[in-house]
């Protein structure tokens, strides 16, 4: 498998507003992030990617672009910006801009002179349609952030489209310049000197000819629709231009955010030679980890997990993850947030870590944060859960209680509380007023005592990256699943030039009989418990998590 950098590297992601804010104003920023680097570098990551840091009215966070090429105030400057940029290179390390190409804001020029009239040369920047005949929605789509996918102009008099929220209005890629802009906009960048891009919600450019309708049973008032706008065919022909026109002239690495793409489609996502991106994010073993809560199959999550790691195996490469700044926490979903806490963050880290792919850590996740658990709905900001949480009681009857309970479980806040620095008021994220509240936990879970413990999450994660760092059957082996039927216990090998590695984790709280007769364990190389050398591992202890290298019979 040839080898790239890119494949090598570890992937730290930071979500700039709540990361660490340096002038007191409550809010993250780039000098921020800045002040953090020596702390990212002696983790050993690799790769930095940084949420939306552009210009934005930040309807949701920064996923709203209003200026591609400028940075928004709060965050800092574009000088602070070129610094960050000169900082991680002294370092060593890299940067990912992530790239939101799907839509803008409303607030974009481009949108502005959109919807000032119907003959006004951007209106086909967007995606406008009159109303129906009976003067209602052109079509029933729902948007992924609730609500109608359409907002009437009175303006211009017609709808346009937002999958995501009203001020996130769709770009039409159908219009050549639309593609010629956002082409010349990528290369701007990458001639900056950045070292890539993680692409926004790429999977919905293309939609389906005629936007229909959904199928819509139980009428309605909107249904969702996915089926209309995600993964249409004629999709690659729009990524494969791009690609050509702007990834194709630099040594960087991309990676897509790919919602609805399957393995079958990897070739033309992610294969080597003519893929639009070096990776992406597939949602398809994400869904099933989202149901934890009741009916969380481990069986199935493996199975998902090995189609994706086969399927790629030599002709394209993985993106590793079990938390992003749009999921819940890991040891909060999948783990335990109590006693075993540690343990279980630790069993999460080894199970996926050591996968063939890059991985990537979310902030917070070296230190095992946990979810937030507002009292009061005011206390969200979180568009989509905001408005779904609103949604549920003023059209489907929830009550003030379930919806809450609906945003401890799912809310994106979960994840975007302040990065827990220290025990120092606010976790030592601001002088000032935080955005958005921190965890009530940051006394007992906070970076500065991970790091004073040598037995830490933090110290585990260092040790999983130097320990893949320094093996190329890690990195580059193969893998191969194991004890695919067992229903608590994740296990798999990777295979490279004559040696062999097994990882082997329970995966639940209750200690788990595991029959690995068939592998003779050489040394342990890692483990979340005290271990006795040179006897068999017969049976696991809660979450207990081991990566040991095999004797060579063993190896192929
Ligand atoms: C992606 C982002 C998410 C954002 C959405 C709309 O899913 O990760 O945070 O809300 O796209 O841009
Ligand atoms: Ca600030």
């Amino acid at each position: 498998m040839a080898q790239k950098w890119w494949k090598e590297a570890v992937v730290y992601q930071i979500y700039p507003r709540s990361f660490k804010d340096s002038n007191g104003d409550g809010i993250g920023d780039i000098q921020g992030i800045i002040q953090k680097l020596d702390y990212l570098e002696d983790l050993g990551i690799d790769v930095i990617w940084i949420c939306p840091v552009y210009q934005s009215p930040m309807d949701d966070n920064g996923y709203d672009i209003s200026d591609y090429k400028s940075i928004l105030a709060e965050f800092g400057t574009m000088a602070d910006l070129d610094d960050l940029i000169d900082q991680v290179h002294q370092r060593g390390m890299k940067l990912l801009m992530d790239i939101v190409m799907n839509h803008t804001s409303d607030e974009h020029p481009w949108f502005i002179e959109s919807r000032s009239s119907k003959d006004n040369p951007y209106r086909d920047y967007y995606i406008w349609r009159p109303a129906s005949e009976d003067g209602g929605r052109p079509n029933n789509w729902e948007s992924i952030f609730s609500g109608p996918a359409w907002e009437w102009d009175d303006q211009s008099q017609e709808y346009y489209l937002h999958v995501f929220s009203k001020k996130q209005p769709d770009l039409n890629w159908e219009n050549p310049k639309v593609r010629r802009d956002l082409q010349e906009m990528t290369n701007w960048w990458l001639d900056k000197g950045i070292d890539g891009f993680r692409v926004d919600a790429i999977s919905h450019i293309k939609k389906a000819p005629g936007l229909p309708d959904m199928p819509n049973p139980d009428n309605k008032e909107v249904v969702p629709s996915f089926a209309g706008h995600m993964n249409q065919p004629g999709i690659n022909d729009f990524l494969t231009e791009f690609r050509q026109a702007t990834f194709d002239h630099y040594d960087i690495m991309t990676v897509g955010e790919a919602n609805g793409v399957a393995v079958e489609d990897a070739a033309e996502w992610v294969g080597e030679d003519h893929g639009h991106f070096d990776m992406i994010f597939q949602f398809e073993a994400l869904d099933l980890w989202g149901s934890q809560g009741g009916d969380f199959d481990l069986r199935d999550y493996k199975r998902v997990m090995t189609k994706w790691q086969k399927g790629l195996e030599g002709m394209g490469w993985n993106a590793l993850y079990i938390e992003n700044h749009d999921l819940v926490r890991a040891t909060s979903a999948m783990g335990d947030e109590g006693d075993l806490r540690e343990k279980s963050a630790k069993a999460l880290a080894t199970m996926y870590f050591f996968m063939q792919g890059t991985p990537y850590i979310y902030q917070g996740q070296e230190i095992g944060m946990t979810n937030a658990h507002f009292d009061r709905l005011e206390d969200y900001d979180d568009i989509q859960s905001v408005n779904r949480a609103k949604y549920m009681m003023d059209h489907e009857g929830a009550s003030l209680e379930e919806a809450m309970a609906y945003m401890w479980q799912n809310s994106r806040d979960n994840v975007r509380t302040p990065m827990q620095w220290d025990q120092t008021m606010h976790a030592g994220f601001t002088s000032g007023q935080p955005w958005l509240k921190v965890n009530e936990n940051y006394p007992s879970i906070n970076v500065s005592r991970s790091l004073s413990d040598p037995d830490s999450i933090y110290h585990y994660y260092k040790k999983m990256i130097q320990i893949r760092r320094e093996s190329q059957t890690l990195i580059y082996g193969s893998y191969e699943l194991i004890l695919p039927d067992h229903p608590e216990v994740y296990a798999y090998l990777r295979q490279g030039d004559g040696e062999t590695y097994l990882v082997v984790v329970n995966m639940f709280d209750n200690p788990s009989q595991v029959d690995l007769s068939d592998y003779q364990v050489d040394f342990t190389v890692l483990a979340n418990y005290p271990i006795e050398e040179g006897k068999q591992i017969k049976q696991l202890r809660p979450y207990e998590a081991r990566l040991v290298r095999l004797q060579n019979e063993n190896a192929n």
